[in-house]
């Protein structure tokens, strides 16, 4: 796995994710995409916002989700929807039904529960069936962690919820978070592994050359979408 520059990554992650929606728009009218927490995406938001990937996205046939986020107020630096709305939602013509933001009350059990209301009407799911996402956003964190599905944890273990409240993690922003579990990320088409730094680059690299083993510590080894996964990793 080659570490790119920022430039090249940011660039290579927009086009990609372009793509897909063009792609599911022809096939289905619609693109569903959920976002990733963490700093890692900024670059790539922003870029989604500036021309030309600005006038060639059809935004009123996209709906965008979050795969995971921290129980704080939406205008909390910390918040992943913040970041999402500073780079990209604020600077685009989206419809404001098409944003489908976690809920962030002080409350992560009932946020979780809302979310699974918002995904069950959205995507029209019936008998239980999961939410088929075209693409979710994933980034990895130093201990191998996604979305906040966190090593030895409850959350990374849940086979029967969409959405679950994690425990405090030891990492920063040690807050309460609220995240899908692994049947909604792995019933996804397609997964886009944004990452950067040297450190995690080796995680990748033990993840794709031996999955099984992997699999025990890192909770990102656990991901296998329906169609694709697709890793990009670029220096810090
Ligand atoms: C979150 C994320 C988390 C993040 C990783 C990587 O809400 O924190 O969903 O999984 O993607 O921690 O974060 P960086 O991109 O900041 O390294």
């Amino acid at each position: 796995m080659k570490l790119v520059s920022k430039n090249i990554f940011n660039k290579a992650a927009a086009e990609f994710i372009l793509s897909s929606a063009e792609k599911a728009i022809q096939k289905n009218g619609v693109f569903s995409i959920a976002l990733s927490g963490g700093t890692t995406p900024f670059g790539v938001y922003k870029l989604l916002a500036e021309e030309p990937f600005n006038r060639l996205f059809p935004w009123n046939a996209i709906h965008i989700f979050w795969g995971d986020e921290r129980c704080v107020p939406y205008d909390d630096k910390r918040s992943n929807y913040k970041s999402a709305y500073d780079n990209l939602i604020s600077k685009i013509e989206i419809p404001t039904e098409n944003i489908h933001k976690i809920p962030s009350i002080t409350n992560p059990g009932k946020a979780a529960l809302e979310y699974e209301k918002v995904l069950k009407k959205v995507f029209k799911t019936k008998n239980n069936c999961l939410p088929e996402f075209d693409l979710i956003l994933l980034g990895m964190g130093t201990d191998g962690h996604t979305a906040s599905l966190f090593p030895n944890s409850k959350s990374v273990k849940e086979k029967k919820k969409w959405i679950i409240e994690t425990d405090i993690p030891k990492i920063e922003p040690r807050v309460k978070r609220v995240t899908l579990t692994l049947p909604v990320i792995n019933n996804a088409k397609s997964i886009l592994f944004l990452i950067s730094g040297k450190e995690k680059k080796e995680i990748v690299d033990e993840i794709i050359k031996n999955n099984a083993e992997a699999q025990k510590n890192y909770p990102a080894a656990m991901v296998k979408p329906r169609e694709e996964i697709t890793w990009m990793i670029c220096e810090q």
